[in-house]
C-alpha cells in the first residue's frame, strides 16, 4: 500500500502529521484495503474471519457490516465478537479449537456458540452438558503445509484437529450432538498444489463418514505478497478448486453444500503498516545497525519465522527517502535481548537488507504488517502496548489508545502482600 503523496489514501504527509500528536511506534490501518480484499473473496458463501490476525473491536466491526461472519479462538475473542455486535444465532461466531478450558466450555454453552472441534475430548466434554448441541469437525487430513513449520497445522506432528473421523462421529451420535460441517486448515500459506491435496482430501471425508452435512470450511492460510516479487494469490483459481469440491459432495449429499472460507491474513495483512523512529544507529565491526522504536514485543513475526517485511524509510522533514545509494542494514529494536532484529532468517541468523541511509528521527515503516502485528504483540520488557490507529473516508481514528504505564501494572499494584 501506500507513500506516494496522493489524496485520499495514506501518505508521507498524513504520517507526519499522525507523529505530531501520537507516540510511535503506532500501528496503522487502511479500512479501503481491508474492504477490497473482502470483495475479493465475495464468490464464498461464507466468509469468515479468522481475528487472531488482528483482533481490535473496530476491526470486526468493518468486517461485520461487511458480511462477514466470524472465528474465535478463546474466551476473550467470543467477547470481542459479541462487543462488535456478533451474535452466536446463525452461525455468526463459530469457536475453533483443540481444547476446552473450563470456563470457554460454560461460556460456549451458555452462549449456545457452534463449535468447530478439534479433538474427541471437546467432544465428550460438550456432549455430556450439552446435548445436541451444532457442532463442526476440524479434521486433520494427514498431512500439512505452512510458511514456517511452526505455522504447518495438518499431519502427525502437528497438535490440531481430529484424525479419527469415524471415532468422532461415534461421540456425536452418542451424545445427539448436531455434525453441522467439515473443517480443515492445514496451515498458514499454503499453494495450489497442497490446496488440491486438501480439496480431494475433503470429498474423500465426505464419502467416507456417512452423514448428512450442509457446510464444508476450506479452512484459512491463503498467502499474501509479502516481498516485492511474491505473487499474488489468484483468488479465482482458488475459489474453483473448492467450488469443484463443493459440487462432488453436494451430488453425493444430494443437496446443495455451503462453502465457508476462514482467512486471518489474507483479509487484514495489507492494510496495515507499523510506524516506528530511528532512536539509534551504530557501526558494530562492519555491520550497519539501525535501531527504531519499536523491538518484537510489538512486531513478533520477523522474530519468531524469520518472515520478511518489506521497510521504507521516510525523513522527519517528510518525504520518502529513495537515495540511489543504499547500505546493507540490520534493523533492530530496543529489547535487551539479541533477537530483536527486524532482518533476519528464519533460523534466527542476522541479514542484511539494503536500505538508504537514515538518521535519528527519521521514520522506518514495517509494511503488511495488518495481520498478527498487534495481535501477537506483548508486554515484554514492561513495555506497553502501543496505539492502532485506521484511516477511514481520509480521516485518522485511534482504535486503541497506547496501553498507560499504570494500566499495564494495575493487576499487580493491585494485589496486596501484608
Ligand atoms: N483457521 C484456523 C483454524 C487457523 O488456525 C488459522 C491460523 C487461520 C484460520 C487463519 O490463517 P491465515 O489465513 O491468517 O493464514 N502467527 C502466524 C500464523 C499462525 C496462524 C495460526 N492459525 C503468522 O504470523 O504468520
Amino acid at each position: 500500500m501506500l507513500l506516494k503523496n496522493k489524496k485520499k489514501i495514506i501518505n508521507i504527509k498524513n504520517i507526519i502529521s499522525l507523529t505530531k500528536k501520537n507516540h510511535t511506534p503506532i500501528w496503522i490501518y487502511d479500512e479501503k484495503k481491508i474492504k477490497n480484499k473482502i470483495q475479493e473473496l465475495k464468490k464464498f458463501d461464507v466468509i469468515r474471519y479468522a481475528q487472531k490476525a488482528c483482533s481490535n473491536i473496530h476491526i470486526l466491526k468493518i468486517m461485520r457490516q461487511s458480511n462477514v461472519k466470524i472465528d474465535a479462538v478463546s474466551i476473550g475473542e467470543i467477547e470481542r465478537a459479541i462487543i462488535a455486535g456478533f451474535t452466536p444465532k446463525n452461525n455468526e461466531i463459530i469457536f475453533t479449537a483443540d481444547l476446552f478450558d473450563k470456563e470457554t466450555l460454560l461460556k460456549v454453552i451458555d452462549l449456545n456458540i457452534t463449535i468447530n472441534a478439534g479433538s474427541i475430548d471437546m467432544l465428550e466434554q460438550i456432549g455430556k452438558i450439552s446435548p445436541g448441541h451444532h457442532v463442526w469437525l476440524r479434521i486433520n487430513p494427514k498431512f500439512g503445509h505452512g510458511h514456517n513449520k511452526k505455522t504447518n497445522t495438518g499431519g502427525e506432528n502437528s497438535k490440531h484437529g481430529i484424525w479419527d473421523t469415524s471415532a468422532a462421529l461415534s461421540i456425536i451420535k452418542k451424545h445427539n450432538l448436531k455434525l453441522i460441517g467439515l473443517h480443515m486448515h492445514i496451515g498458514s500459506g499454503s499453494d495450489y498444489e497442497h490446496l488440491k491435496q486438501v480439496c480431494d482430501a475433503m470429498v474423500n471425508e465426505v464419502l467416507n463418514l456417512n452423514y448428512d452435512i450442509i457446510s464444508i470450511s476450506a479452512g484459512g492460510g491463503l498467502p499474501i505478497p509479502y516481498h516485492p516479487n511474491d505473487e499474488k494469490i489468484n483468488t479465482q483459481n482458488y475459489f474453483t478448486l473448492w467450488d469443484k469440491a463443493r459440487k462432488k459432495i453436494a451430488n453425493y449429499l444430494k443437496h446443495p453444500i455451503q462453502l465457508e472460507i476462514e482467512p486471518g491474513r489474507f483479509l487484514i495483512a495489507e492494510s496495515g503498516i507499523l510506524l516506528t523512529e530511528v532512536r539509534a544507529v551504530k557501526k558494530m565491526g562492519n555491520n550497519h545497525f539501525v535501531l527504531v522504536d519499536a523491538g518484537f514485543n510489538d512486531l513478533m513475526r520477523p522474530t519468531m519465522y524469520g518472515s520478511y517485511h518489506h521497510i521504507s524509510a521516510f525523513s522527519k522533514h517528510g518525504y520518502l527517502i529513495e537515495t540511489e545509494k543504499k547500505i546493507n542494514t540490520i534493523v533492530g529494536g530496543p529489547l535487551c535481548e539479541s533477537g530483536d532484529i527486524f532482518t533476519q532468517t528464519e533460523i534466527g541468523n542476522i541479514k542484511t537488507r539494503k536500505l538508504p541511509i537514515v538518521n535519528i528521527g527519521d521514520y522506518l515503516i514495517f509494511h503488511d504488517t495488518g495481520a498478527y502485528g498487534a495481535s501477537m504483540s506483548s508486554n515484554y520488557n514492561s513495555r506497553p502496548l502501543i496505539s492502532e490507529i485506521l484511516f477511514k473516508n481520509n480521516k485518522f481514528y485511534t482504535i486503541r489508545k497506547r496501553q498507560t504505564i499504570s494500566d499495564m501494572l494495575k493487576s499487580e499494584t493491585e494485589c496486596y502482600i501484608p
